[in-house]
């Protein structure tokens, strides 16, 4: 399992809860009419095709950040609510509320992500819920899942703090991470004429920082110096 990862996963108390969130991470695939769906692995994959974490590693990426920023949250809950959460819960559901990610890209030839044909059918979340059901995860796991859209987009509000930590969380990252990418696009577009093809957030905070601290000859500058790292690490 990917260290990063399994940090939280030690985190969760519960041994028997913390067993099947292991084996859950480290075999994400789903049985349908006796064939078995593997996707791209968990450190290759993109969280996003384009919105945001759309670039590869951007899918734990996504997740450590979700599961830090929910941890956060329940720190504030007990610390300055005097509030109960049950941080078991928060983990478990905040590694697994988007681990059937993978399964829903692929790489086409020309480098960019297109859908599986199993995406074609189903989407993460309905495919994680059956599976964490299927398995006998607990309710209130399988609820924080279900409910990780929120209920404008998705199938049910949260009912449950510890569902709503991890909606918003999800919800934090994911506007984080698209708005700094999408402001980054747009800088190297203005900048250069060009954009950056998968461009990574790493990449995106540092244009966006160099605009702010050398205006448009910074982001031209930071916008060359990523071009020749990638030619460099290519070749
Ligand atoms: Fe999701
Ligand atoms: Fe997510």
């Amino acid at each position: 399992m990917d260290s990063r990862l399994k940090k939280f996963v030690d985190k969760i108390k519960d041994k028997p809860l913390r067993k099947k969130v292991t084996e859950i991470i480290e075999n994400p695939t789903i049985e349908i009419e006796g064939k078995v769906y593997s996707g791209l692995s968990l450190e290759a994959s993109p969280a996003g095709m384009s919105r945001h974490h759309s670039y590869p590693g951007g899918f734990i990426e996504h997740v450590v950040a979700t599961t830090e920023i929910a941890l956060n949250l329940c720190n504030i809950i007990e610390r300055i609510y005097y509030g109960k959460v049950d941080k078991d819960l928060v983990i478990s559901g905040a590694i697994l509320h988007d681990i059937f990610k993978p399964l829903m890209y692929r790489v086409k030839e020309n480098g960019s992500y297109g859908a599986t044909p199993l995406a074609e059918r189903l989407d993460h979340l309905t495919l994680i819920v059956s599976e964490l059901v299927r398995k006998g995860l607990p309710l209130n796991l399988i609820h924080i899942v279900c409910a990780h859209h929120g209920g404008e987009v998705g199938p049910i509000w949260p009912r449950t703090v510890e569902a709503l930590v991890c909606h918003l969380a999800d919800a934090t990252d994911s506007r984080l991470d698209g708005e700094v990418l999408r402001a980054a696009r747009y800088l190297s577009r203005e900048a250069t004429g060009e954009e950056l093809y998968r461009l990574t957030s790493k990449e995106a905070f540092e244009i966006v920082h160099s605009k702010v601290v050398e205006g448009w000859d910074g982001v031209k500058k930071t916008v060359e110096k990523i071009k020749q790292k990638r030619f460099s690490t290519e070749f």
